[in-house]
């Protein structure tokens, strides 16, 4: 289970390193060598997150080939009269890259608004078949926004990027994905225990930890717990940390026996009395 695969063949590892939320508009370089060295090779970027030149500094800090990292980055709101591919390029030459393995459209809004939308999937398309993205998706799609470009695509979307402490609002749009094939990655997983402590997941983590610990015979945090429904849901997981120790705690959640049906089930079921969200509240509100 090191990598999970596209609709388009391709292969993803797992576990992506994020360069926004906690590193937004900062050099994360030191962050991403850190990542690298202690065994990250998914690294989640975006033009919005204004500091694609440092994780391109930190990639080359670690040493690690560019043919050995799968990078990701996102297509920010596009300037007035420049195109999809005009803003990768600027991307690309920031990444000091010649292609991303994963371009997304980090967001539905305002494209859909202003009736754009399957124009600008039509520009991924064509960025796509250029070889400038391996693989092309979008970020934090409802459904309404995955049928407008899904009615006559040529490429189907292959990830769609989005936050699970929302799961009840969510499931529709994990339905869609799943018929659709297509792969949700998971960004703010680790919500309900640093963002959202005192909702419904703090009556059932301890008890699922509790056995998993036990069934392992070594350690299991409520992060690893997190994590590990995430990857039970088929979805890539994308958190971020400052820390070398919490990098090995997330490799180190594959480790973890599989939670139970009916953990799963108390998970969700818990899940869905609250409705959380911390990022792209203007997309979904
Ligand atoms: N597509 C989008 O619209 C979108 C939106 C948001 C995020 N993202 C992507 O997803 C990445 C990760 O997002 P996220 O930060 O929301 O992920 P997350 O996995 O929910 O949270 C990671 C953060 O939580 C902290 N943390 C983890 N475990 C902890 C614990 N047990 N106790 C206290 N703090 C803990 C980490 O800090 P430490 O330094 O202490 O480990 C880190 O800052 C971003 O960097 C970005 O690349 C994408």
């Amino acid at each position: 289970m090191s990598t999970i695969t596209l609709n388009d063949g391709s292969p993803v590892p797992w576990l992506a390193f994020g360069t926004g939320t906690a590193l937004y508009g900062k050099d994360a370089s030191d962050f991403v060598k850190v990542a690298i060295e202690n065994g990250i090779t998914h690294l989640d970027g975006a033009q919005m997150y204004n500091n694609e030149e440092t994780l391109a500094a930190g990639i080359k800090a670690s040493g690690k080939p560019r043919s050995e990292l799968y990078i990701t980055t996102k297509l920010k709101i596009l300037e007035p009269g420049q195109t999809a591919t005009e803003a990768l390029r600027v991307s690309l030459r920031k990444l000091d890259v010649d292609y991303v393995d994963l371009f997304l459209i980090h967001s539905p809004s305002p494209a859909n608004k202003e009736g754009k939308l399957k124009a600008l999937w039509e520009e991924m398309e064509e960025i796509h078949s250029q070889g400038l993205a391996k693989s092309i998706g979008v970020s934090n799609f409802r459904v309404e926004d995955l049928n407008v470009i899904l009615e006559g695509a040529k490429v189907i979307p292959a990830v769609n990027q989005l936050h699970p402490y929302v799961w009840k609002a969510a499931q529709p749009i994990y339905e869609l994905c799943k018929e659709r094939g297509i792969v949700i990655a998971s960004y703010g997983g680790q919500t309900p225990i640093v963002r959202a402590v005192g909702g419904p997941l703090d009556a059932v983590l301890p008890a699922i930890r509790e056995r998993l610990e036990k069934t392992r015979g070594e350690p299991v945090t409520s992060g690893q717990v997190l994590g590990k429904w995430i990857l039970q849901k088929g979805a890539i997981l994308v958190t971020t940390t400052s820390k070398a120790s919490r990098i090995k705690e997330f490799l180190d959640t594959k480790n973890v026996p599989d939670l139970t049906e009916e953990e799963v089930h108390v998970i969700e079921e818990a899940g869905e009395k609250l409705h959380k969200r911390i990022y792209m509240r203007h997309v979904f509100e």
